[in-house]
């Protein structure tokens, strides 16, 4: 079975990160979703789709990605996501409802802390130093879960 990765990562690169390691422990390519059409990617047995969360919800341009799959046949998708706050997989809701009408099957969901900086009478950042290597050993050991449903090659 093959695997490619889907990623938006626009405020830190932190998305980037986990992308880049889920990626290195699944042995497949981690790429931008501007570098991948839809045919590339639905040329793979499991995408791994992930971004930052940007105002309550995973990068609306990675339907774009999806909007013409009429059905998937169940193809398999894994959702990843980094957040400003805990709990960030709730925010995968609309992109996962997006994909199951699809008739994609989703096999996993990873979500941690990022490091999120803005002005508020001031430059304030949070989570600094998020994802750290403890978010990282957690985002291998999700692909490794990821792995052993799917023995990926
Ligand atoms: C425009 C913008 C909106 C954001 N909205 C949210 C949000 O609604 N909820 C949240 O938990 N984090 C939010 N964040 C924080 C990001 O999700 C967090 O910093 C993430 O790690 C960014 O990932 P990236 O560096 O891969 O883009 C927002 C960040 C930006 C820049």
């Amino acid at each position: 079975m093959s695997c490619v990765i889907v990623f938006v990562s626009r405020h830190k690169g932190n998305t980037k990160k986990v992308a880049e390691e889920i990626a290195k422990t699944l042995g497949c390519e981690a790429k931008e979703l501007t570098e991948v059409t839809p045919d590339e990617a639905m040329k793979h047995d499991v995408i791994g789709v992930g971004s930052g969360i940007y105002a309550f919800s995973m990068d609306k341009r990675l339907k774009r990605l999806f909007e013409n799959v009429k059905d998937a046949g169940g193809k398999k998708v894994f959702l990843f996501s980094t957040s400003a706050g805990p709990d960030g997989k709730k925010y995968h809701k609309s992109l996962k409802k997006f994909l199951q009408k699809r008739n994609f099957v989703i096999i996993g969901e990873f979500n941690c802390l990022g490091e999120y900086s803005f002005w508020f009478f001031g430059r304030r950042t949070i989570n600094p130093g998020r994802p750290n290597e403890e978010d990282i050993e957690r985002a291998r050991e999700f692909a490794r879960e990821i792995q052993k449903g799917c023995t990926l090659s």
